[in-house]
């Protein structure tokens, strides 16, 4: 039996900044997804979602399309196989304690031990890390319909235990950067509004970019010239704005963990919310709520993590202060692995 596992992650800051060619601050949690996954004669893919009590099963050679999880079970399948991976029959099985939807990449999650295992089912070597992030990014682009960027499967697959990454998205130049927290935690709350990416404002922002860019006549947003941007249309001029400050919180944030300085990167926390609050607008009631929350009850900053328009809230937690109802303190974890 083979046995992989994929971390979701969370975001430290740096947020819609990964497909307009910016910076991000991400790290594997210790929380994600474990697939099981053995050979099956007769070329069959069969699958089971245990937390689902759902199944599904097609050919390896061609698995069509379907919604919800399978989308994400046969993509896979089919971009590993176009990379030449000789997978025949396979039987699957996962389960994790990343909720879907809680905005903490319970899907890069998936994809990333679903690569492994089938990688190991076919005995194949596993490719280039920043590869099969790629790969992962099609199946959630061309399978699942979601237009989302690199961050969250290079997170779960090129994190380092204990430490974030700091991602330069033009380039997907990656440096370790560590997490001396001291006796500060960093927690996360589940708003209760679930989000998806294939529907909603996600997929609208994106759109937003582009047209940006076009604007400019640049190839991505990160590189615009501050004073063009903020002479777009509104709310494109917005939209940009955040961007552009987000990739500066970025590298202020690195600073300020290099310094220690756990206030400044409770600040900036806050900054990047209100950013993307009120720039980028990807914010919903719930959201609000669950920051105000964590800010009543003593975080040094909050914001919400991921794609927004629902999922979760990452808070700074000063020594001292209790964990708030309902929050679970985050740990960097180990990237995706074989067991
Ligand atoms: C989602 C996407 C990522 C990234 C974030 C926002 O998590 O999957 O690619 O765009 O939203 O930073």
């Amino acid at each position: 039996m083979i046995r992989a596992f994929g971390p979701g992650r969370v975001n430290l800051i740096g947020e819609h900044t990964d497909y307009n060619g910016g910076l991000a601050l991400p790290f594997a949690i210790d929380r994600g997804v474990t697939v099981e996954a053995e050979p099956l004669a007769g070329g069959e893919i069969r699958a089971e979602a245990r937390d689902l009590g759902e199944r599904d099963a097609f050919p390896a050679a061609a698995p069509g399309r379907a919604g919800g999880w399978r989308a994400f079970v046969r993509g896979t399948v089919a971009e590993l196989r176009a990379t030449g991976v000789p997978l025949e029959g396979a039987r699957l099985a996962f389960s994790g304690d990343v909720p879907l939807g809680s905005g903490l990449s319970s899907s890069a999650a998936l994809e990333a031990a679903l690569c492994l295992a089938l990688l190991a089912v076919a005995g194949a070597a596993e490719p280039d890390r920043t590869e099969l992030a790629k790969l992962c990014s099609r199946v959630e682009n061309d399978w699942v319909g979601a237009e989302t960027g690199l961050l969250d499967q290079l997170a779960s697959l090129r994190s380092r235990e204990g430490e974030a990454i700091r991602i330069d998205f033009s380039t997907l130049a990656i440096a370790p950067v560590p997490l001396p927290l001291g006796g500060w935690r960093l927690v996360t709350l589940e708003s209760g509004a679930e989000h998806t990416h294939a529907a909603g404002g996600y997929n609208e922002r994106r759109a937003e970019c582009r047209a940006a860019c076009e604007a400019l006549g640049i190839q991505h947003l990160s590189a615009a010239d501050p004073d063009a941007a903020a002479a777009l249309p509104t709310p494109l001029d917005r939209r940009a704005r955040h961007v552009l400050s987000e990739n500066a919180r970025v590298d202020a944030m690195v600073a300020a963990l290099a310094a220690g300085d756990l206030p400044a990167a409770g600040v900036l926390l806050d900054a990047s919310h209100a950013s993307l609050r009120d720039d980028y607008e990807a914010s919903v009631p719930a959201v609000e709520d669950a920051v105000a929350a964590l800010k009543r009850a003593g975080a040094a900053g909050a914001r919400m993590v991921g794609g927004g328009f629902g999922g979760s809230v990452l808070a700074l937690l000063p020594p001292g202060v209790a964990l708030p109802p309902a929050a679970r303190a985050v740990l960097p974890g180990p990237p995706a692995a074989l067991m």
